[in-house]
């Protein structure tokens, strides 16, 4: 008996090691994805040992996460068994575990399911059929012959038993039953008689105390369960037969009045261990499912518990429950593990996919920018693409508004150009007309200078169209070999008239007697021509030009040197510069001159440099290739003399004509055009005191030695231009009061806004009519006459004089007042004190009073005396000091003369 319990015990144990392993691995492993459904038909739950059977399939299914088991109560009744089945059949369960009420009215249902493929597992009772996958649960005939021998062995071999049977059909209650008799048939002397019940009491104590009144020998009674043994135990309790009749149980729970705990307090006897097979239903279920091996017929362990080995069970029972127990709370700590275990990993799969899609999104992030940067990098390229573009546009945009504006100051050019004979035909021809009687010598020099303009005019045209030639490529050679020497020579020698009349030292030198050379005449002429007329132009009276003839190897070196006003290193850069003008300094007497020299010069293949220091003088050096193949010419060769085209302005005047002091009034004329300076000398001479220069340089000399009541001057002058002349003159109080005429071809609005923010008076646009011009003269001198009477009836309030003027009588009369005392103050000396010379001081005084300079010291001393007679208590003596009278008579003779009174008369008056 002890080796029973002991191997009973031992496997509990290992049960239990193999299950906390099986929890260890389980902790370990993450719980299944995939879920196994269990329907579990149960034929009661009213009783402890079925609770027991169901806490061991839960203990045993909280190892196994993967099934889920559903559990219906057929309440001892087979037909609710069978629909309840079916319900599960129709579910579809992966696993059917059922417990039959009765054999045989549930075998078919079971069959019904078996067929249809679900594994079925048999617990604790047996259907009638063998079409089941397996069967969990005791041996029932094992367990009525344990009862059996343990009955014989209390009898001993004699007596009367009573055997309450459980449910007729069901399958426990048949083998105990044939168990049971299996053993005792054996013992003739004892007699069994079987009363039924449904497994449960109050269904056989009216049949088992009707029994015991009948036959009162009944020794044993062995109950098919220790529930029918406690009603079994309370009856014969009730009758008081208790410690005359033994009792045998089966089940053999630990709880209070489970079979254990009856056998322990001495309420029964015996009672045989029937296990529930829970956990290895559990167990057996999940191989089936897993497809693993397992064995269809799974015999649980069953034994004899009685007085003898009750203890050690229900203390191993005890442990085994507080180990179950321990199990169940590591099951729930375990299933507590897996919820935060699952919402964990649901976390982390949460983080997970959250940082894939930030290293996604990261990802992106880097190929955005990396495009970004890209197109950035593509964007800056074309950004720099199209900022060279635009530079470029800038670039030919400016080129092209250089090329307007240097067509537009070419045209200015040229309308000057024009402008100047046009205004030398015009303005003759038109006095011609208005003449009344003209004399016959008179009128040939105004035709002759009619023709002579016109002339100028056509070359000009000339010059125009050779350049328009050039500049379409269509000019040409002509020409052939010549002396060079001769050719020069004679170009130089027109010129010597024009030298002598300027005093110019002209020389022509040459160390050849002869200077063969092909050339184009007509072109060659043009070019020398020109530079020597520029020479000209720029060097003053007594100054010398030169021209070289020189020959190399390979050149041939004309070199035209004078020692005129030179050029600045800009007009130096422009010299051949068809379209510049810089600050007008450039001649225009020579019209297109230089740039068209320069384009036959390389026509020639030859080049001209230049070298010129302002006040120094400029050197010409034209270089002409020699000996080269290139210059020979297929035309005949043409007279020179035809070729002259030239005109030398041999009655040229440079610096100032001859003045004659007949008139009142005085103009200071500057105008380069000896034409027309000369015409207009020639006119204004009729009424006024003419001084004419040619340049603004000697016509401010004029000025200064005049100080003359109008200038009339032309802008654009060689050196000096107009405008810098007027700024001089109003800038020098010696001159600012002179009134001045801007006489020029330029007749735009802006030139005429700059003349008059100059200081002009007045801007007489060329050609201009001449009467209309001597008009403006006479209304311009008029004015400053009126302006000087008006003066001078009120000196001390030169209301109507400009503002330089007046302060200059102010400074002028603040002199005066200073030295008043001085009896010897003279013209001299206030002239020394404003740094004028005597005439100035006079003319500039008589310009702005209408007095002269002693007449206004006179009427101030006086204006002064007549204050300090009237609104002071000096005496006459001393007034005669005051106003610096020596001597106090001379000081009344002075007072009477002005005033016909004498000072005390004034006075007293
Ligand atoms: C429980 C029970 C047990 C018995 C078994 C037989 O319902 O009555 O007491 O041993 O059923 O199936």
């Amino acid at each position: 008996m002890l080796g029973f319990i002991n191997t009973f015990v031992k496997m509990k144990i290992q049960h239990l090691k193999y299950i906390s392993l099986l929890f260890f691995i389980l902790s370990c492993t993450s719980p299944q994805e995939y879920k196994f459904f269990i329907g579990f038909s149960q034929c009661t739950t009213a009783d402890s040992w079925r609770k027991d059977m169901f806490d061991g399939m839960e203990r045993e299914l909280s190892f196994h996460p993967e099934m889920v088991l559903e559990m219906k109560d057929a309440n001892n009744n087979s037909q609710k068994q069978i629909v309840q089945i079916q319900s599960f059949i129709n579910k579809k369960v992966d696993l059917l575990i059922v417990s039959p009420n009765e054999s045989e009215a549930i075998t078919p249902i079971i069959e019904k399911a078996f067929q249809a493929g679900i594994p079925v597992i048999l617990v604790d009772r047996r259907t009638a059929s063998n079409k089941y996958t397996a069967f969990v649960g005791a041996d029932n005939f094992l367990v009525g012959q344990n009862a059996g021998i343990y009955a014989n062995i209390l009898l001993n071999g004699i007596g009367k038993v009573i055997e309450i049977g459980g449910l007729p059909g069901s399958s426990p209650s048949i083998d105990r039953h044939k168990g049971f008799l299996s053993v005792l048939n054996k013992y003739p002397q004892i007699k069994v008689e079987l009363i039924n019940s449904n497994w449960e009491k109050n269904s056989f104590e009216n049949n088992l105390a009707k029994a015991l009144q009948i036959d009162p020998s009944v020794k044993l009674i062995f109950a098919q369960n220790d529930r029918l043994a406690l009603a079994v135990h309370q009856l014969l309790l009730r009758l008081g037969l208790s410690k005359k009749i033994k009792i045998i149980g089966v089940d053999g729970l630990a709880d209070e009045n489970g079979g254990l705990d009856m056998v322990n307090k001495g309420m029964i006897n015996a009672t045989i261990l029937y296990p529930t097979g829970g956990e290895e239903a559990i167990q057996v279920a999940a191989k089936i499912l897993k497809k693993k091996s397992f064995r269809k017929e799974n015999i649980l362990f069953s034994t004899i518990i009685d007085a003898k080995n009750v203890r050690i069970v229900l203390s191993q029972t005890q442990k085994m429950k507080g180990q179950q127990g321990d199990i169940l709370r590591q099951s729930t700590k375990l299933k507590t593990l897996n919820q935060t275990y699952s919402s964990q990993r649901n976390r982390l799969y949460f983080i997970t996919v959250l940082l894939s899609i930030l290293i996604l999104l990261g990802a992106l992030l880097l190929y955005l920018l990396r495009e970004k940067q890209h197109s950035n990098k593509i964007l800056e390229e074309q950004n720099h693409a199209i900022l060279e573009q635009k530079n470029e546009i800038e670039k030919v945009s400016m080129l092209a508004r250089k090329a307007t504006e240097d067509k537009m100051r070419f045209y200015s050019y040229i309308s000057h150009e024009f402008k100047t004979p046009l205004s030398l035909i015009l303005t003759p021809a038109e006095d011609l007309l208005h003449r009344k009687s003209i004399e016959p010598k008179e009128n040939r020099t105004t035709l002759e200078l009619i023709v002579k303009n016109a002339n100028r005019l056509l070359r000009l045209v000339d010059q125009l169209l050779e350049l328009r030639k050039l500049d379409a490529g269509k000019i040409e050679l002509h020409g052939n070999q010549n002396d060079l020497r001769t050719f020069v020579k004679d170009i130089v020698g027109d010129f010597s008239v024009k030298a002598k009349s300027q005093q110019i030292d002209l020389q022509f030198i040459c160390p050849f007697q002869t200077v063969p050379y092909s050339f184009d005449a007509e072109k060659l002429d043009k070019v020398f021509f020109n530079i020597i007329s520029n020479a000209f132009k720029y060097t003053p009276k007594g100054g010398l030009i030169h021209v070289t003839l020189l020959k190399n190897v390979d050149k041939i070196e004309v070199i035209i040197a004078d020692n005129g006003i030179g050029m600045n290193e800009e007009e130096k850069t422009h010299a051949f510069d068809l379209f510049y003008r810089g600050n007008q300094n450039i001649s225009l007497g020579t019209g297109l001159g230089l740039a068209l020299s320069q384009e036959f010069v390389t026509l020639h293949g030859g080049q001209i440099e230049l070298n010129s220091e302002k006040e120094k003088g400029t050197t010409f050096k034209v270089i002409l290739p020699c000996n080269q193949e290139g210059l020979f010419f297929q035309e005949p060769i043409v007279e020179m003399a035809v070729l002259k085209v030239h005109h030398v302005d041999n009655d040229f005047i440079t610096g100032k004509k001859a003045m004659k002091q007949t008139f009142e009034n005085t103009i200071v004329l500057i105008e380069d055009n000896h034409d027309l300076n000369d015409f207009l000398t020639q006119k204004l001479s009729q009424y006024y005191n003419i001084s004419a220069s040619e340049n603004a340089e000697i016509g401010w000399e004029e000025i200064l030695n005049h100080i003359p009541d109008l200038i009339i001057s032309d802008v654009m002058l060689p050196g000096m231009d107009g405008f810098s002349l007027i700024q001089k003159v109003k800038s020098d109080f010696r001159t600012s009061h002179i009134p001045v005429i801007l006489l020029t071809a330029k007749g735009q609005i802006e030139n005429q806004i700059e003349g008059t923010k100059a200081g002009a008076d007045a801007y007489i646009p060329k050609p201009f009519n001449q009467q209309l011009f001597e008009e403006k003269i006479k209304g311009l001198l008029e004015n400053r006459d009126r302006m000087r009477r008006r003066f001078s009836n009120e000196v001390k309030n030169p209301s109507n004089l400009q503002k330089g003027e007046r302060k200059f009588l102010i400074e002028f009369e603040a002199l005066i007042e200073k030295n008043i005392k001085d009896s010897s103050l003279s013209v001299e000396k206030l002239s020394y004190e404003l740094g004028m010379s005597r005439v100035q001081l006079f003319r500039k005084i008589s310009a702005l009073t209408n007095k002269n300079v002693t007449d206004y010291i006179a009427e101030f001393k006086l204006q002064k005396a007549k204050a300090l007679l009237s609104e002071s208590e000096k005496n006459i003596a001393e007034i005669a000091y005051e106003t610096g009278f020596n001597n106090p008579s001379y000081f009344t003779t002075f007072f009477k003369q002005k005033t016909n009174k004498t000072p005390s008369e004034w006075r007293n008056q």
